[in-house]
């Protein structure tokens, strides 16, 4: 989708009145905007590709998936406002656009983060701050865990960190509703996040997906903040799917050799698994190895620290 905002005329349909800001970013599904309302609270803009409200049972999809994020509310959650239409002109015609406001977070998403410390310093982004970041983002999704919601896109990009260090998980259940429009090779640098599963269900109906697909993309994600992921990882579209998908072993035997912490790799190790039945069934197993390994060894670090670090990175 190329949208370029603020279209003339843009309107939402509902008579509130939001100031458009800035673009804050796309991503495979739209794009982001920062807004304003009347009062001067911001709000972050999810505009998806009109394509959404093509078919009906995918729109029904997105109200009923984004009414769930409107009822949540969570320290690490980006917490959903309303789903919205919003046209490009008054227009009868003018083109719709199905949207999502949410909270707006102010700060980077952990990809973003990561980069940016990475250049700046010249050094690895810290294993503790990886560490803490991470765990506390899993009582977030412990959260959606416990009302059986499937996040569906676990990301460093889908981690925010506000400016005072909090992370907080969002767009989750969006891929519910994007349906296998997310396999498109459009999203290759998020394909190294999907479980075998995933890639396995899109041709086969019978493989079921669940929460576990979750916890296989964390597992992902720690490993890629602490000892990195195995070149394959980073190949393109069609190798990174066939190592995913028939190379289980090998990703298992790059934890095995990193120098990570038995503790942490073995629960790496079981969260990566192809088996789904012997990934952990809770989040919490994972979360509480990280955390004992922020606490064995960096007593003390707080999110504000890691707040305040972000700052400094930005002239
Ligand atoms: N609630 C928010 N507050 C502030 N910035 C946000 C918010 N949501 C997204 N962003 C920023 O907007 C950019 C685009 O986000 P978007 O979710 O569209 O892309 P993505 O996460 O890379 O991909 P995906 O479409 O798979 O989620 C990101 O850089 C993200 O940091
Ligand atoms: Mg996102």
């Amino acid at each position: 989708m190329n949208l370029t905002f603020p279209p003339k005329g843009f309107q939402f349909s509902e008579n509130d009145t939001y100031t458009f800001m800035e673009e804050l970013g796309k991503g495979a599904h739209g794009n982001v905007f920062k807004i304003r309302n009347r009062a001067g609270r911001y709000y972050a803009c999810k505009v998806f590709d009109p394509k959404v409200l093509d078919d009906e049972g995918q729109y029904r999809k997105f109200l009923q998936e984004t009414q769930i994020g409107i009822n949540i509310y969570h320290e690490h959650l980006v917490s959903f406002h309303k789903s919205v239409l919003i046209r490009e002109s008054a227009d009868a015609d003018a083109t719709r656009y199905p949207a999502i406001l949410m909270d707006y977070i102010n700060g980077h998403d952990l990809a973003t983060f990561k980069k940016m410390y990475e250049f700046r310093f010249e050094k690895p982004f810290p294993r503790n701050f990886a560490a803490l970041i991470l765990a506390k983002a899993c009582s977030g999704l412990e959260v959606l865990h416990r009302l059986n919601i499937q996040h569906g896109d676990i990301k460093p990009g889908n981690i925010l960190i506000s400016e005072t260090g909090y992370p907080k998980l969002t767009d989750y259940g969006i891929a519910t509703f994007i349906g296998d429009t997310s396999m498109t090779a459009e999203l290759s640098g998020t394909l190294r996040y999907l479980a075998p599963e995933q890639i396995v269900s899109v041709k086969d109906g019978n493989v079921k997906v669940d929460l576990r697909a979750d916890i296989y993309a964390i597992g992902i994600v720690a490993l890629e903040l602490t000892a990195g992921l195995p070149g394959q990882m980073y190949s393109h579209p069609g190798q990174v799917l066939d190592f995913i998908v028939n190379h289980n072993e090998a990703l298992l035997n790059h934890v095995e050799k990193s120098e990570l912490a038995s503790d942490l790799k073995f629960v790496i190790r079981s969260c990566l698994d192809s088996r789904v039945k012997r990934r952990p069934s809770k989040v919490r197993e994972l979360q509480n190895v990280l955390f004992h390994t922020i606490y064995g060894s960096h007593k003390g670090l707080t999110l504000e620290d890691i707040g305040d670090e972000m700052k400094r990175l930005v002239p």
